[in-house]
């Protein structure tokens, strides 16, 4: 059966001061009314439905996800002790997911909380898709690949191989010779000018047996202290051993700890629009913008104001005047005024708040 694994224990910083410790990026609405974790659990729709969809967070999180996905069972948001990236939040969700509940042969979608996918069938057609390769050939690990449109620094570069005999769906699906994490500027050019290769979605398709191999080969002690925690887990020790042994963990991503060794590879050409919510200058993209090239989310007077972000919350009044290429948001207790081109320091300003406490 197919299980959905949401990863949702990131911090979204450059969307601060929206973004917060306890109110990172998908637990806000930044683009719709919903958050960005509940669009990703109804984007799957029949493909996984709530029953089989499992919620990977960090313990501080846990309950406001709850909150979120009131149609999930209290167990199936699992709160981690700390923050460890995805390497061991997949191998967990796939010890719980064969393990607790009993499903040996499952086969998981896993994807992150943050991104913005349309519509929602060409996205249930791409999963199904990937079940259904995953089933015809069970040893393979299925990604899906975005067309990339400039040489992009945070993502993973995917480059195809030779097409698949049976593509098992519509798009296009292919072997993969290479898969590189966030590659350097020259090499993300690289990888752009050959024209065989995509960005990584983020998202994966195997069979929760297959990353669990991999993951012993790859990370045999993380396998080991996960399935120590595994095992404690319907006990009633099970809170002191996962906070113990995570904590024991090597961090790092599925990306750096897998993918990049992986030859069981393929890639299925994503027929879906997607977006990587990665800062503020992402509402233009995805909200549009005026007359004068701002974007307005909230109550805004805006005069000789060009090119600018504005986001006010609680019927706040922000008034710009004379503002070209600004982001300007507004929460009660903080406020960012940026310039635009500057977006990417707005982590070194999380830190710089972090440190001064
Ligand atoms: N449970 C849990 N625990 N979730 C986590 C953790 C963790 O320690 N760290 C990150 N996540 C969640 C994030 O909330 C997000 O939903 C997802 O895992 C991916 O993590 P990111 O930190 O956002 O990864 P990235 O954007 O740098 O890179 C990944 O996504 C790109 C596409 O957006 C990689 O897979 C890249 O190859 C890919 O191109
Ligand atoms: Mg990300």
């Amino acid at each position: 059966m197919l299980h959905a694994i949401i990863m949702a224990g990131g911090s979204g910083t450059r969307f601060w001061p929206a973004s917060r410790r306890d109110t990172p990026k998908q637990l806000l609405s930044l683009v719709g009314s919903q958050t960005m974790i509940a669009q990703t659990a109804a984007r799957l729709g029949d493909a996984a439905p709530a029953e089989r969809q499992m919620v990977v967070t960090n313990q501080r999180l846990a309950a406001a996800v709850r909150r979120e996905l009131p149609e999930l069972a209290a167990d199936a948001v699992v709160g981690e002790p700390c923050k460890r990236d995805t390497a061991p939040c997949i191998g967990l969700a796939a010890l719980l997911v064969t393990r607790i509940r009993q499903d040996p042969d499952a086969t998981m979608v896993v994807l992150p909380a943050d991104h913005v996918i349309t519509p929602d069938t060409a996205f249930q057609a791409a999963v199904r898709q990937a079940a259904d390769l995953v089933d015809a050939e069970p040893e393979r690990i299925v990604t899906f690949g975005i067309k990339p449109t400039y040489p992009a620094e945070i993502f993973g570069y995917i480059q195809r191989g030779k097409p698949l005999s049976a593509p098992h769906g519509d798009a296009p699906a292919y072997g993969v010779a290479r898969f590189r994490e966030k590659p350097d500027a020259a090499t993300a050019a690289e990888f752009l000018a050959a024209g065989d290769s995509y960005w990584n979605s983020g998202i994966f398709v195997w069979r929760a047996t297959t990353i669990l191999n991999a993951l012993r080969e790859h990370q045999p002690k993380t396998l080991d202290r996960l399935e120590k925690i595994v095992d404690a887990w319907e006990t009633p020790a099970k809170d002191e051993v996962f906070t113990r042994e995570f904590a024991a963990i090597e961090g790092v991503s599925i990306d750096y700890a897998v993918m990049e060794h992986a030859t069981n590879v393929a890639v299925i050409e994503a027929p879906f629009e997607w977006d990587d919510l990665g800062g503020w200058q992402a509402l233009p993209r995805r909200l549009g913008t005026d007359a004068d090239g701002n974007t307005i989310v909230g109550k805004h007077l805006g005069l000789r104001t060009t090119d600018t972000v504005v986001r006010s919350s609680d019927g706040h009044l922000i008034v710009t005047l004379g503002l070209k290429d600004t982001i300007v948001v507004h929460t009660p207790d903080a406020t960012l005024v940026a310039n635009k081109h500057d977006e990417e320091a707005i982590r070194d300003v999380v830190r710089r708040l972090e440190e001064l406490g």
